[in-house]
């Protein structure tokens, strides 16, 4: 296994380019299931969670093209894919995929859109919590479907068809939202979607289905009226650009010191992360294709309470590198996780690398310290990982970041992008 190796303490000067966002890619890749016709994404983002989910598209008979080159391993190794799902050869999403990209259990709602019939594992619990898929069984049984659990599988059933319904989520959900956007938007009549999620991936996902022939109002709010089609066709989309890299990266300015340019990137996607940072003295300047980040380095950080909350809030995917840029602070910082129950695993690790900090619930009281010294650590999942990354940019001598499988599921060449704003970061390879 891979490990990331950072002597901290320099100043970081230069241009990042963001790449597209995995967690917009991997739903518009998803709607391919949608249509017989060819969806071309580009501006993909080269990261494991990508070929995972081809992977999985391709079992269920997918054919995908990346750059022109067909799929055979799975191993994406471009910026733009043709999915064509003319014929679903197999309705079944298996555990050994399911359980390591939660994503992939979104092909529920397509699948039995489009033929009406799917069994998807069950994703099982991770890292950052228990993770249920109860909001989007209700949604689709409202809307017709018979679905039952056997052997850690969901068994759903129309034989009829989908129809429209009227939906509220009791809690707000990314993923159930995409679930029965797709699933609507190819059933039989209206589909009313309220207290639906608001995330701009959930808005990229819109603007696809629209551009495959769907018609859907309410983009943006968290009311989405979904007229449902028979068909659907293809359409050629461009994938947004991660706002979380976008806000990863304006963090590794802020914690580092020094100025970096972020492009290919909107800073309106980052406003409730750029708040907490103006507040916490760091200099932002919004571009025409992004950001410039800067503080100087001899300017301390200040300390900001930080809540997460549903987009436009600040978001869950931004809690641990926030932490890490709070552990420097010249203050103190409450930080509380509203949307998962065990996001904190980052907390033990970083607290090796000096940091002080007391979690009591769902809150964690973070110190900061005058400085944080470099050791090994390791993390349970992507965005936990990064924070350390961030972390080691910031702390004396050498730090050691293993398991960096994590990383790769949604930075791409992170410490490619980092080491050409004069960060010293490389790469261990692992047996
Ligand atoms: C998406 O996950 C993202 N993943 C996550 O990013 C992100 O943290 C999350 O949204 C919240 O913003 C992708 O887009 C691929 P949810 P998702 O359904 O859709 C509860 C990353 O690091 N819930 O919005 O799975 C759930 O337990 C990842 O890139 C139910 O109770 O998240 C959680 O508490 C990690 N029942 C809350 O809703 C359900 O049926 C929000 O989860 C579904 C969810």
């Amino acid at each position: 296994m891979d490990s990331i190796r950072i002597r901290g303490g320099k100043p970081l000067y230069g241009k990042i380019e963001i790449s597209g966002a995995k967690n917009a890619a991997l739903p518009l890749m998803v709607a391919s299931l949608l249509t017989e016709e060819t969806v071309t994404l580009s501006n993909l983002p080269h990261v494991a969670d990508i070929s995972t989910l081809i992977n999985l598209l391709c079992q269920h008979g997918v054919k995908a093209h990346l750059n022109g080159h067909s799929e055979a391993e799975g191993s994406s190794n471009g910026r733009a894919i043709s999915l064509t799902a003319a014929q679903i050869t197999n309705t079944e999403a298996p555990y050994n995929i399911v359980r390591k990209m939660r994503a992939g259990a979104l092909v529920l709602g397509p699948l039995l859109a489009r033929v009406g019939k799917a069994k998807v594992s069950l994703p099982g619990g991770c890292a950052i919590g228990t993770r249920p898929m109860n909001l989007h069984v209700d949604g689709l049984e409202a809307m017709g479907a018979n679905i039952h659990i056997e052997g850690g599988y969901m068994v759903a059933e129309a034989p009829n068809g989908l129809k429209g319904a009227e939906i509220r989520f009791e809690t707000v959900s990314v993923g159930a939202t995409e679930d029965l956007l797709m699933a609507a938007a190819l059933a039989d009549g209206i589909t009313v979607l309220e207290n639906a999620a608001r995330e701009p991936e959930i808005t990229d996902l819109i603007h696809l289905l629209q551009a495959m022939g769907a018609q859907i109002e309410g983009e943006g709010t968290d009311r989405l009226v979904i007229t449902g089609k028979e068909k659907l066709h293809g359409a050629t989309y461009s994938v947004m650009p991660d706002r979380i890299e976008t806000g990863t990266y304006a963090i590794a300015a802020a914690i580092a010191g020094g100025r970096i340019e972020l492009t290919n990137t909107r800073a309106a996607l980052i406003a409730s992360v750029i708040e907490v940072l103006q507040e916490a003295g760091v200099e932002i300047e919004p571009t025409e294709n992004g950001l410039i980040v800067t503080r100087d380095p001899a300017t301390p950080i200040q300390g900001v309470d930080v809540q997460t909350q549903p987009y436009p809030g600040y978001p869950t995917d931004m809690q641990a590198q926030i932490m890490a840029l709070m552990c420097v602070s010249n203050g103190a910082s409450m930080i509380t996780e509203t949307i998962f129950e065990n996001r904190f695993m980052h907390v033990p690790e970083l607290s090796r690398l000096g940091a002080n900090i007391n979690v009591h619930g769902r809150s964690a009281m973070v110190r900061g310290v005058p400085e944080l010294v470099g050791a090994e650590v390791m993390a349970t999942d992507l965005r936990a990982s990064v924070s350390l990354v961030l972390a080691g940019l910031a702390a004396s001598g050498e730090t050691v970041i293993n398991r960096v499988y994590h990383l790769d599921r949604g930075y791409e060449r992170l410490e490619e992008k980092l080491a050409a704003c004069g960060a010293e970061i490389d790469r261990i390879q692992g047996e």
